[in-house]
């Protein structure tokens, strides 16, 4: 699949991108690289960032930490904020909020250790993320972030209420702070995928997937380089009206 944006949308513009080594995040190293971004890859598996690298070029720069770990966090910030004012990356233009756990469990045995977890990973990071990120965006009054939210949030899903729960409060900042920082040039916006062939959904067997594409108008999983695409154009300027909104990429599932 190729993408229609025209080549170079992300020139001299470096994005942060956590869960690099996932499913989504391959796909959006990969068209954010070939939109001419300087891309920074945050993950916690340092060996497969390093092997991430290495295929996608020499623009991808490698960040492990654990996004829950709000001092690591703390750090990856301030080495991004070294190597521009180094001259090293061009700064930092996009973020995408891409990590996350997904742990289906009914409501009667979900532990509070589970709870909190994705709320952690879901929430609490992505927001600590985007508090950093904000503040070197608004230094050049430009900035993008996207957040990558769920289907599930709006629609709720039997067994996933803490992973709803979680993306629900991210798509709740996303509409906030995309007014919140409009004033600063700074856009904020979400995508939420439906079901997409991923790691994250590689334990559903085919009787539970045939059932959750059957709420698919489209009937069939979307590919990861489809969300892609979608994040990438909202983070760049083909997208430079649209804030605050949450473009579902889920081939209209119907609850
Ligand atoms: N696939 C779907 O159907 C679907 C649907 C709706 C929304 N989403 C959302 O899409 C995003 C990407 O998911 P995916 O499908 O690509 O799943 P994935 O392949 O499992 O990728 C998730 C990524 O998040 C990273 N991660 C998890 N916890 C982390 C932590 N504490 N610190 C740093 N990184 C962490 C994982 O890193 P490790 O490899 O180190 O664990 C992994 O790279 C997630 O936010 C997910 O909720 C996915």
């Amino acid at each position: 699949m190729t993408s229609t944006l025209p080549k170079g949308a992300l020139h001299h513009s470096t994005v942060l991108i956590t869960g690099a080594t996932g499913g989504i995040g391959r796909a959006v190293v990969a068209r954010c690289v070939a939109q001419g971004a300087t891309v920074l890859a945050a993950g916690r598996d340092e060996e497969a960032l390093v092997a991430l690298c290495k295929i996608a070029g020499k623009s991808v720069h490698p960040l492990v930490y654990d996004i829950t770990n709000e001092q690591a966090v703390k750090d990856a910030f301030r080495d991004i904020q070294k190597k521009v004012s180094d001259g090293l990356i061009p700064p930092l233009y996009g973020l995408v909020n891409n990590a996350g756990v997904m742990m289906e469990s009914p409501l009667s045995v979900t532990s509070m250790d589970k709870l909190k977890l994705q709320l952690n990973v879901n929430f609490l990071a992505p927001y600590q993320h985007m508090q950093y990120a904000a503040r070197l965006m608004s230094r050049l009054r430009k900035g993008s972030i996207v957040n990558v939210v769920s289907m599930v949030s709006e629609q709720g899903s039997a067994g996933m209420s803490a992973y709803a729960a979680s993306k629900a409060a991210l798509t709740g900042a996303t509409k906030s702070l995309a007014k919140e920082l409009s004033p600063v040039g700074i856009r904020v916006n979400a995508v939420a995928p439906g079901f997409i062939e991923t790691p994250l959904t590689d334990h559903y067997e085919a009787d539970a997937r045939k059932k959750v594409l059957q709420r698919a108008v489209m009937q069939r999983a979307g590919k990861p380089e489809e969300v892609a695409d979608a994040i990438v154009y909202l983070l760049s300027s083909q997208s430079s009206y649209t804030t605050g909104h949450i473009l579902p990429v889920d081939g209209m599932f119907t609850p």
